[in-house]
């Protein structure tokens, strides 16, 4: 994930569904005993523990220290990585990236990294957001943004890219791309919107000052709740999957 801190109690929370939806990725992933494997974001550990249960030597990395901190007490090899800076050189059998890429800028940056991590043949299995992901929501936070006179749009972290562009993104870094897709995934939120905003969307909160902070997110709130939250009261995110196989030529 991108540099800006996590507390992984909050993030578990708000956002433990993340690591439960990442299931049918491993399963495409299919780790054996024996293989090295990356995990590229690998955030508090939750999926990189599953993917080394499989006997598999798995390295997990993550720009976030205090997630790292949070995956190494599960027990795992977890390392403060950046996405544009890793530094493995033809030593994974496969790399592995679960909801994370759409945090990391600069991608074809990342890409090449990835690519120079793997040994020859070896496979990037990935899931990130991908074009038209949270649109609803983004445009209700860069919405409150514009009304505050702040370009919104220009502080947004995320990176949503669609199927072409993505795929001559990871072509250009050296890979053939064997699968890739993009599914619409309206994804339940336990905690509700709140827990998710205050959690996923700090950058926007950020934007405004203090004392007129918890105003922006009750406006936010407000102009989501017709379209994301049903008659129960249960709130669904509006999230737009990119999945994707690719092998190192
Ligand atoms: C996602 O997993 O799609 C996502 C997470 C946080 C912010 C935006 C999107």
């Amino acid at each position: 994930m991108n540099g800006q801190s996590w507390d992984p109690e909050t993030y578990q929370r708000n956002a433990g569904f993340v690591s439960e939806l990442g299931t049918p990725l491993i399963a495409r992933l299919d780790p054996r005993p024996g293989e090295r494997i990356l995990d590229l974001g690998c955030g508090d550990g939750v999926l990189t523990e599953r993917l080394a249960e499989s006997g598999a030597e798995v390295v997990g990395v993550d720009a976030s220290r205090e997630q790292v901190e949070a995956a190494r007490q599960r027990g795992l090899d977890a390392r403060v990585m950046d996405g544009r800076a890793l530094t493995f050189k033809q030593e994974f059998d496969a790399v592995f990236s679960n909801a994370a890429l759409h945090w990391m800028s600069e991608p074809a940056a990342v890409l090449r990294n990835v690519h120079a991590a793997l040994k020859p043949k070896g496979r990037f299995i990935g899931e990130m957001g991908g074009q038209g992901n949270v649109a609803t929501i983004s445009d209700a936070l860069v919405a409150a943004l514009a009304r505050r006179g702040i370009d919104g749009k220009a502080l947004s972290p995320w990176f949503f890219p669609d199927v072409d562009e993505y795929t001559r993104l990871m072509e250009e870094a050296g890979f053939r791309v064997a699968e890739i897709g993009l599914f619409v995934r309206p994804t339940p939120l336990p905690t509700g919107i709140e827990g998710w905003l205050e959690t996923m969307a700090r950058t926007f909160l950020e934007a405004v000052a203090p004392a007129e902070r918890q105003a922006y997110l009750e406006e936010v709130i407000t102009d989501l709740e017709p379209e994301l939250r049903d008659a129960e009261g249960q709130w669904t995110a509006d999230y737009v999957r990119l999945r994707f196989a690719a092998f190192r030529r």
